[in-house]
């Protein structure tokens, strides 16, 4: 991660002598271009477990020397790589993110941070309306929704542990339904926990068509359905013991979200619940990530779609149908559950 200030650094910085808008525009933006590229390059797989001089990693990723040894300096300094002697392999914060053997691999979620890029040149536009020239999915070729299916899966499985044990639907649950479920972990994971229980995944055709394929590798395809459409216009399957409204509020503007969760409270059955999560702006403004990541998605969505990101106290406005909404906040910094009982 950077900056890794040292001590040093971080007096200068207490004191305002580190001209901090430098990093800001200049250093971290290329720094994750760079990361980009060299995840895309399956750099990190090639130093994994081995240590190589930077003649042998530019020769098997057939990339320039020059450029093999400013990328890898970096990746030194920013701390995914170390140098041991003249040659360099992965650290183990970089195996644990950036190896795709690695459970915690997080290099899906990388390529489609990069295919954020073209469309953030037309973010002054979206700043000044409200909303982009184009929503994100007019925009999408097909090897984009592969990737953004896989990118949400990364996350997806980076925060599955902490929300696993956090959803406890009605007794003997029969329906569960995944709206804009993308990848289908978290409904996998549902009906792995309870054995009466079936889903239905609500997503476009376009992502859909690469969800078939993680639902076929869980042995669920019996209990797990996939319902391609566009779920603000089509009805909502009702007689639902639980919903799952993952990273879905903040792509839209409030009034449509507000009815988007009234909508789906009028699916539950009294006693079921719905579970939103979102990265949620924290109005007790304390700094660190959780403050920092819900306003960069919040730009990010308004750019891609014209969204927003929301408070918690929002969320619990729009429930006035519900008798009790509850909030988890989640161990990945920025990121709330909501649970809402009808
Ligand atoms: C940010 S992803 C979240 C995926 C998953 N719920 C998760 O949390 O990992 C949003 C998903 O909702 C889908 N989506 C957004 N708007 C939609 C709409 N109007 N109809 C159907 N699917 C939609 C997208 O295609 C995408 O798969």
């Amino acid at each position: 991660m950077i900056p890794r200030l040292t001590l040093f650094e971080r007096l200068l910085h207490r004191f305002h002598f580190l001209p901090t808008p430098v990093m800001d525009a200049f250093g971290n933006v290329i720094f994750g271009r760079a990361l980009m590229i060299a995840v895309r390059k399956g750099l990190f797989e090639t130093v994994a477990d081995r240590l190589l001089t930077i003649e042998e990693i530019s020769h098997e990723s057939q990339l320039s020397v020059s450029g093999t040894e400013l990328l890898v300096d970096a990746f030194v300094a920013s701390g995914y790589l170390k140098r041991v002697g003249g040659r360099y392999t992965v650290t183990a914060e970089g195996k644990k993110w950036l190896v795709k053997s690695s459970p915690s691999y997080l290099g899906n979620l990388v390529r489609y941070f990069e295919t954020l890029y073209d469309r953030w040149s037309y973010m002054d536009y979206s700043i000044e309306h409200g909303y982009p020239p184009k929503p994100y999915f007019q925009m999408f070729s097909e090897e984009d929704w592969k990737i953004y299916v896989y990118g949400m899966w990364d996350l997806a499985r980076l925060l599955i542990g902490d929300v696993r044990n956090k959803i406890v639907l009605p007794r003997n649950p029969k329906r569960l339904l995944d709206i804009g479920g993308s990848h289908a972990l978290y409904a996998i994971e549902c009906c792995q926990r309870y054995p009466s229980l079936n889903a239905v995944v609500m997503d476009f055709d376009n992502a859909l068509q690469h969800t078939a394929a993680i639902v076929r590798d869980s042995g669920l395809e019996e209990r797990v359905a996939l319902l391609g459409g566009d779920f603000t216009k089509i009805e909502l399957p009702l007689e639902q013991d639980g919903i799952l409204m993952f990273n879905i509020i903040h792509g839209f503007r409030e009034e449509d979200s507000r009815m988007l969760v009234v909508r789906s409270l009028r699916a539950l059955k009294p006693g079921g619940k719905l579970y939103i999560l979102d990265q949620m702006k924290e109005k007790s403004w304390r700094s660190g990530i959780a403050q920092f990541v819900p306003l960069m998605v919040g730009l990010n969505i308004l750019n891609e779609i014209g969204g927003n990101t929301y408070s918690f106290e929002q969320v619990k406005r729009w429930c006035v149908d519900a008798s009790a909404v509850k909030r988890f906040r989640l161990r990945l910094p920025g990121v709330t559950l909501v649970e809402v009982t009808k």
